[in-house]
């Protein structure tokens, strides 16, 4: 079988992630070029997979304006650097595999649906992991093979959870939409997709409420200063203590996302200099930490998600319900209960696979991607942009009701967003 070659584009955590999968399949896949602006993330990918000196550069600019180098690229860089890159490797005759969100501006992601249209021959596949995951492909089947009736309503709870809260959408990449992306948008896209996904059906109208409470200055300690290293008087007692979290023996993640290097010294010096060190209630984070959506789909199922910061652990929870039954899932626990109704008839599915990566989601993705790269375009892939784009808009539009106050049918917003 062909073995795939692919070029990294962003070798931060989510490439690592992806062209790690290269080092554990090595007969499937191989990575022969990266770009990345940061030295030492670059030459630790450029040793890891073997890669030859002159296909090493420091941006995706220099690397897409070489002849084309791989089958395939793999484009991680953040959500503002996804639509750039994306465009010309397309132009430039590769598969894609992009990062999820599309992009962190609206018109983006319908421009990026619109090229997958524009070029049918070639994977353009966007990192929804979860629909690779053994829970929701369980929960699609059962879905489509009507086992409760026909859906009716659905409701889905993400549970970012305090810590990653804290990490990303606070102190990290994401906690300022402005920099990047709204919450609803770079967390909640999967479920938006999933939801998409379940229901079967275009979304019509949406609506949202939420706002950013806790993570401001209104909850700082008294006295606490801009850094937790800077002797905070809440230290002891503050669940968010930097010094806690990033300086205990645990270096795995959210640990290693702080500073390549993760001994002692290194990891304090991220603290003392960058934001991973900031007290979590005065920084310039302005992302909601708990929102709701509200959905309605053409075939007349509504849905609701909710989203929060407020619970010890990270976890999604589902319920569907339909005429005949519902169905229960607890993501993180790998466990989806089914009721049926008239009878009262029980059924408890327990499945068994690796939680790490998204659920298994992560190894999954890849797999399905190599495959359909190495049928040069030939299959149709479970996470194609073209419909991706779909869970984006929901989330954009969502953002709009949240914001403006108003209930949004889809349809509209589209056009709204088009003519901007
Ligand atoms: N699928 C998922 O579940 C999932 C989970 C987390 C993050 N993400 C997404 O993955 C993407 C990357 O997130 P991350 O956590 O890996 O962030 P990261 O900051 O660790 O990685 C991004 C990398 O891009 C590099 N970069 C910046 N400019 C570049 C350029 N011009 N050329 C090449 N590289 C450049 C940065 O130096 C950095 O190393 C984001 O879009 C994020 O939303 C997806």
């Amino acid at each position: 079988m062909k073995q795939v070659t692919a070029i990294v584009i962003g070798a931060g955590d989510r490439g690592n992630i992806y062209a790690k999968y290269a080092l554990t399949h090595s007969k499937d896949i191989k990575i022969v070029a990266v770009a990345e602006p940061d030295q030492e993330k670059r030459t630790q990918m450029m040793e890891a997979h073997n890669i030859s000196k002159e296909n090493v550069f420091e941006s995706w600019e220099e690397l897409l304006a070489q002849p084309k180098l791989a089958d395939a690229a793999i484009i991680a860089t953040l959500d503002k650097d996804h639509y750039e890159p994306t465009k010309l490797a397309l132009e430039k005759d590769y598969h894609i595999l992009l990062e999820k969100p599309l992009s962190n501006n609206a018109k983006e992601c319908v421009l990026l649906g619109e090229l997958a249209k524009e070029y049918p021959h070639k994977v353009f596949s966007v990192c929804h992991v979860l629909r690779y995951t053994k829970f929701f492909s369980k929960l699609k089947e059962l879905v489509d093979r009507r086992v409760i009736g026909d859906i009716m309503t659905i409701n889905h709870n993400e549970y970012v959870g305090r810590i990653h809260q804290s990490h990303s959408f606070v102190r990290g990449n994401w906690g300022n939409s402005k920099r990047e992306s709204p919450m609803i948008l770079q967390k909640c896209c999967h479920d938006l997709d999933i939801l998409l996904w379940l229901v079967g059906a275009n979304c019509v109208k949406v609506s949202s409420f939420g706002s950013l409470d806790y993570f401001t200055g209104k909850y700082a300690p008294e006295g606490a200063p801009k850094r937790c290293l800077d002797g905070c008087p809440a230290g002891n007692e503050c669940a968010y203590n930097a010094e806690k979290i990033y300086l205990s023996d645990n270096v795995g993640w959210p640990v290693s996302v702080i500073s390549p290097d993760t001994s002692y010294e290194a990891r304090k010096k991220a603290l003392e200099e960058g934001p991973y060190g900031m007290c979590v209630y005065q920084t310039d984070n302005d992302v909601v930490d708990h929102q709701i959506v509200n959905m309605s789909f053409d075939n007349n199922v509504t849905a609701s998600l909710t989203m929060t910061a407020f619970c010890k652990d990270s976890g999604r929870h589902i319920k569907i319900m339909g005429t005949h039954g519902e169905i229960t899932g607890d993501f993180d626990y790998n466990e989806i209960r089914i009721k049926h109704f008239p009878s009262n008839d029980e059924e408890l599915i327990k499945l068994t696979n690796d939680l790490a990566g998204h659920g298994g989601g992560d190894t999954g993705l890849m797999k399905d991607f190599v495959e359909l790269v190495r049928n040069d375009g030939k299959l149709k892939g479970k996470t194609e942009a073209s419909i991706s784009v779909q869970s984006h808009i929901m989330a954009f539009a969502a953002e709009e009701s949240r914001v403006t106050d108003r209930v949004l049918k889809i349809e509209d917003f589209v056009e709204e967003v088009k003519n901007k």
